[in-house]
């Protein structure tokens, strides 16, 4: 899908800089011209679906299906592509560059290793997923979770037939069905708690890896409202409601890191450049190398003391006591 660019000659501009006068003006506006011809040479123009048919057919649209990239919102319902279809294709392999690492271990490591999408909703980061790693391998197995069972049957009839290693599931993260190990886990911007329960199900079912984009989150800034007046200086990072969201919401994120860290995951935090859908950017990568760190555990601990919160995942950690003791999933 690379497009010829068409450059300036060396100096060009340079000269034409230099010119006075009508000839000047002339010049500028044939270089305006020129300039135009260029951008608009150097935009990506939207494809038919003839053309994307034999794109595909010629492999050079990176092995994913056209059920994937229609999925992706790569191709249009039509089967064409938009002008946009670049970029979006650009993000997608983006993404799967920072969790290749991930899975190329998890497919050296075990012969069917199983990925759960959670909060998937139509899924289409997990299909480039299959693509790329089980269709290209023939193992392994998704299982796609979704409340909206809407968004569950589009997912089913998108992929009923090429996807035979695809389980989507109509419910919620802490209802799912899942098998009692899974290796990698992902939670794509699933919004607020949603986040939680996901790495909730990861640590029961001692997911080898995570990988999670956090979306926004409301449950912090309710829990800091009534710490406004009483911490001290520190409270002013979070007296105005619009700090409060912010602050409520980087909190979460170093408070699931934390809690990943102290149950064992050796964790990175970076960047997901130019996401579709969200200006949620932050990564949260996660590896699991021990059952726990009691090092991690205390941090999070003076961390919470400092600004004395209780959030749903807090509880959870406790009551699986922190990785120490064998973790025991509750019931619901
Ligand atoms: C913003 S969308 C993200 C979809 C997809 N992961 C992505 O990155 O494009 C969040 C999805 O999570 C689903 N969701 C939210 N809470 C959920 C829960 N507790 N259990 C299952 N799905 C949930 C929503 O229905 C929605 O489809």
């Amino acid at each position: 899908m690379s497009r010829p660019e068409s450059k300036p000659k060396q100096g060009e501009s340079k000269r034409r800089g230099r010119r006075r006068g009508p000839s000047a003006e002339r010049s500028g506006a044939s270089s305006q011209k020129a300039s135009a011809q260029k951008s608009s040479a150097q935009k990506p123009s939207a494809l038919s679906p003839a053309q994307v048919e034999s794109l595909l057919a010629g492999g050079e649209l990176d092995g994913f299906t056209r059920e994937t990239l229609t999925a992706l919102g790569v191709l249009t319902l039509k089967g064409g592509a938009s002008p946009s279809a670049h970029r979006k294709l650009k993000q997608v392999k983006h993404f799967l560059q920072l969790i290749a690492p991930a899975l190329d271990e998890l497919f050296e490591r075990y012969t069917e290793p199983v990925i759960v999408d959670m909060g998937a909703g139509k899924a289409a980061m997990s299909l480039a997923i299959y693509d790329r790693w089980i269709r290209a391998q023939g193992r392994g197995q998704l299982i796609v979770v979704e409340s909206r069972s809407e968004l569950i049957s589009k997912v089913k009839e998108a992929t009923s037939e090429r996807y035979p290693r695809l389980v989507a599931q109509a419910a919620t993260i802490m209802e799912a069905e899942l098998p009692e190990r899974v290796h990698l886990t992902l939670g794509l911007h699933a919004c607020d708690l949603a986040t939680d329960h996901a790495i909730y199900r990861a640590l029961t079912a001692k997911s080898d890896h995570v990988a999670l984009v956090p979306c926004c989150q409301a449950e912090l800034a309710q829990l800091l409202k009534p710490l406004k007046r009483r911490e001290g200086g520190i409270s002013a990072l979070w007296s105005e409601a619009w700090h409060r969201r912010e602050f409520g919401s980087h909190l979460t994120n170093v408070m699931r890191a934390l809690s990943l860290r102290a149950m064992g995951y050796a964790v990175t935090v970076t960047e997901l450049i130019g996401w579709e859908h969200s200006v949620k950017n932050e990564l949260i990568l996660g590896r699991r190398v021990a059952r726990f760190h009691a090092g991690a555990r205390d941090e999070l601990m003076a961390l919470l003391k400092t600004i004395p919160v209780e959030p749903w995942l807090m509880a959870r950690l406790a009551e699986l006591s922190w990785g120490e003791a064998p973790a025991q999933p509750r019931e619901g």
